[in-house]
């Protein structure tokens, strides 16, 4: 089998390397190497390589950047992927493409399954959300995978984000009343590997799956479990374990807009792969191990 993985240097990219190699020869690409921005030279390099499965790993996810570029987000995000899903279809590809539960408005008080209404707020959901209807329409064989919340030991997030200032500040504040579920690229590559194993054995339909760890938090509960780790290994901190003042999405103001509710029930693709999606924290705790480890260094 031979697959093309765009976004090899991303969260999700850097770990779908891994996961994707015991299941054939894989093209891994970077931005330089195929520029989502450049359609022409995208048609070009994904036809030389004639994959059977195509993984696309790239995107544009600077979520408050985009209010101010929504053409380029729209570009990467949804007109790139459509040229993956014509090409797909023409050669009889797999095509396995990743969105997001920001193509949600937030306002539902229990998780959203897949056949949800979307309703994003903000212009990078409206990308993703482009995106996901490019690949349905484009008519080729398709995984799309909604995730959340992703952290990974390669590339910049959250979890790292409050690992740092916890050691620069005394004390932080974190938005509380947002809650979804921490989701590792480790989790998202594994998972991407063993539905494509699925497909070739007709295990798994087509079409949309929510993709996330189990449980929820939120960014504040998030920012505690961190610091929390942090303390318990050793690591010395200036806040201390009662420094982070819980706020309102309304005092921490953001261009775009946020979902308070990016709970996506997973629970329709454990149940078909019959595999169970652990809980967050599990996860979480060996991005902390690696944290950890790299202090260390
Ligand atoms: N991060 C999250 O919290 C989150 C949440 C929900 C869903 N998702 C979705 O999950 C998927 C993976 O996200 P991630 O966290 O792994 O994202 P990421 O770490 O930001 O990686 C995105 C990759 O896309 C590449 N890229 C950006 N613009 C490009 C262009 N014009 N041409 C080619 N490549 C380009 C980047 O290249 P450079 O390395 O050169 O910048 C980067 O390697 C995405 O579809 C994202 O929308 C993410």
């Amino acid at each position: 089998m031979k697959i093309l993985l765009f976004g090899k240097n991303g969260q999700v990219g850097h770990e779908l390397l891994r996961s994707l190699s015991p299941l054939g020869e894989i093209i891994a690409l970077d931005r330089r190497e195929a520029d989502f921005e450049n359609k022409d030279a995208l048609r070009r390099t994904i036809s030389t390589h004639a994959a059977d499965v195509i993984v696309n790993a790239a995107a544009y996810t600077a979520v408050d950047q985009a209010e101010s570029e929504e053409e380029r987000a729209f570009l990467i995000n949804a007109e790139a992927p459509a040229i993956l899903a014509d090409y797909a279809r023409y050669n009889g590809s797999l095509l396995i493409h990743f969105s997001t539960d920001y193509v949600f408005d937030g306002t539902k008080p229990s998780p959203y399954i897949e056949t949800d209404r979307p309703n994003p707020l903000n212009a990078y959901g409206r990308s993703k959300l482009a995106g996901e209807q490019a690949v349905q329409q484009g008519g080729c064989h398709h995984f799309i995978f909604r995730t959340s919340w992703v952290y990974g030991i390669h590339g910049h997030n959250f979890i790292k984000t409050i690992w740092k200032a916890g050691k620069e500040r005394e004390s932080l504040k974190v938005v509380a009343d947002q809650v979804g579920t921490p989701t590792s690229a480790e989790l998202i590559a594994d998972v991407t590997a063993l539905s494509i194993a699925a497909f070739y054995a007709d295990l798994l339909p087509e079409g949309i799956h929510h993709l996330t760890a189990s449980g929820t938090t939120s960014w504040y509960g998030l920012a505690c479990y961190t610091l929390e780790k942090a303390h318990e290994k050793g690591i010395s901190m200036k806040a201390g374990l009662n420094s982070i003042t819980p706020i309102v999405t309304e005092e921490w103001p953001l261009p775009a807009a946020r979902p308070r509710n990016s709970r996506l029930d997973n629970s329709a693709l454990s149940e078909r792969l019959g595999f169970f999606l652990p809980e967050w924290s599990f996860h979480v705790d060996r991005m902390i191990e690696q944290l950890v480890r790299s202090d260390a260094i």
